[in-house]
């Protein structure tokens, strides 16, 4: 529980809202997301970099609901976008092109122009083709793309090995010692403007060491390539701020600020930060409702209406996410070991294998905690299950921001080509 979803009279809210009233209106499975726990996230992080040049560029691949980044960008976010579609998305939640940072391993030429159009702050580059093909893109357009090329650290970030990026091995970036080289190439070439540097590594951070080792490279080659005369004015730190899954601790942000601050302090850079997680995870809750109970050879499962495709973290990275019933437990209720599982044919829909829960029956709602970054946005419709609604809620209000997606409305472009149209005449044979 948290001071965002909370029991009032038996019931779990997000902040004033029922979450009980909004699955009555909405049905399961749904994401809700409170605006307070993004907003008080981002002023905890904007309070800690007080009095500095810096711009924060809410990494929407996190949740890019476009209410979600319209909540942060109204309280004076940015966007870190690495696709088109999310360049699409930043604009029509309403950041101005000049707040957008656009990063990403492999941009096409028709995504680049497309951001060079929207007069983007940052191009954030991550090998030397993509640089040319963006030099290319600019030239054309008589401009110069402001680029800053993400260094590999070679850092490991101690998380989970599926979002650690910052070592040698691994495809992000270029190498440390590579890059005096390459941009000195960059500043020669016509449609670049090497304004800044870039690192990231990794997702999920908990302690500041593997920052401090990564910030102080980037802040020495700050240095070197000025020496080297390219007039570096910006440092892009990345994301990867650590949250709250498990009732443990998040990274302690002031902390951090001290140690960003400390390494950075005399360089006169502005800076350039890309939490995604860190605004959006802990605001988000998915709310499913128990399908069946059945009696396992240990235990009970509870099988949910929301599968791995509305929530995959579990199975993708093992994630853990804790489990609330909507409807508080009596205090003297026996907890009970529990496999809470998805409707889905693959032995990995599973949320929690043992999980110490009250006793669950069918209809009952539970609320999956933590489940704001990287929940919606990796949902699919596999099995030709609907997309979750999505709400947002804001004090005692709440909007649907997404509508339930059908599987008719997502099938609706599948064509059956006209070869297919008639049958053979002994359809079984001939087929
Ligand atoms: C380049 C870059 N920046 C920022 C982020 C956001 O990371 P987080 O959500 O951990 O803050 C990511 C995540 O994959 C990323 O690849």
């Amino acid at each position: 529980m948290t001071d965002i979803f909370h029991y009032k009279d038996g019931v779990l809210f997000a902040e004033e809202v029922s979450l009980a009233a909004i699955a009555e209106t909405v049905g399961t499975p749904a994401y809700v997301y409170a605006a307070k726990g993004m907003c008080d996230q981002l002023a905890a992080l904007q309070d800690a970099f007080a009095g500095q040049r810096m711009m924060i560029c809410y990494a929407i691949k996190a949740n890019s609901n476009i209410a979600v980044v319209k909540t942060l960008a109204n309280q004076g976010a940015g966007a870190e976008i690495v696709s088109g579609g999310e360049l699409q998305k930043a604009l029509a939640a309403g950041v101005p092109g000049t707040m957008i940072m656009f990063a990403g391993v492999a941009k096409s030429r028709d995504e680049m122009a497309m951001a060079l159009d929207a007069g983007i702050a940052q191009f954030n580059v991550e090998s030397v083709p993509e640089l040319i093909a963006l030099s290319e893109v600019a030239a054309a357009k008589k401009t110069k793309a402001p680029v800053a090329i993400r260094i590999n650290p070679d850092v490991a970030a101690d998380t989970h090995e599926k979002i650690s990026t910052g070592r040698r091995q691994d495809k992000f970036g270029i190498a440390y010692d590579q890059a005096g080289e390459v941009y000195a190439m960059a500043s020669s070439l016509a449609g670049i403007e090497p304004i800044g540097v870039h690192l990231h590594i990794g997702s999920q951070i908990m302690s500041l060491a593997p920052f401090e080792t990564a910030y102080q490279r980037g802040a020495d080659l700050v240095r070197e390539l000025r020496a080297q005369g390219i007039p570096i004015k910006r440092l892009d730190l990345g994301g990867g701020m650590g949250v709250r899954y498990r009732g443990d601790v998040r990274l302690d942000i002031a902390a951090y600020a001290d140690l960003v601050q400390t390494i950075t302090g005399d360089l006169d850079v502005e800076l350039l930060l890309e939490p995604g997680r860190y605004l959006v995870a802990e605001a988000g809750t998915m709310l499913a409702k128990v399908r069946y109970m059945k009696q396992g050879d240990e235990r009970p499962f509870a099988i949910l209406d929301a599968g791995m495709n509305d929530l995959i973290r579990p199975a993708l990275y093992d994630a853990y996410h804790e489990i609330l019933p909507v409807k508080e437990a009596a205090p003297n209720a026996e907890l009970q070991a529990t496999d809470v599982v998805g409707p889905i044919c693959e032995s990995s829909d599973i949320f929690a294998r043992g999980r110490a829960l009250p006793p669950l029956e069918p209809e009952d709602l539970v609320a999956f905690l933590g489940a704001g970054a990287y929940g919606a946005v990796m949902a699919s419709d596999y099995n030709a299950r609907p997309l979750a609604a999505e709400v947002l809620v804001d004090g005692d209000r709440f909007s649907v921001v997404r509508p339930r997606i059908e599987p008719a409305l997502r099938f609706a472009d599948e064509r059956i080509p006209e070869w297919l149209e008639t049958p053979p005449v002994e359809c079984g044979r001939a087929c």
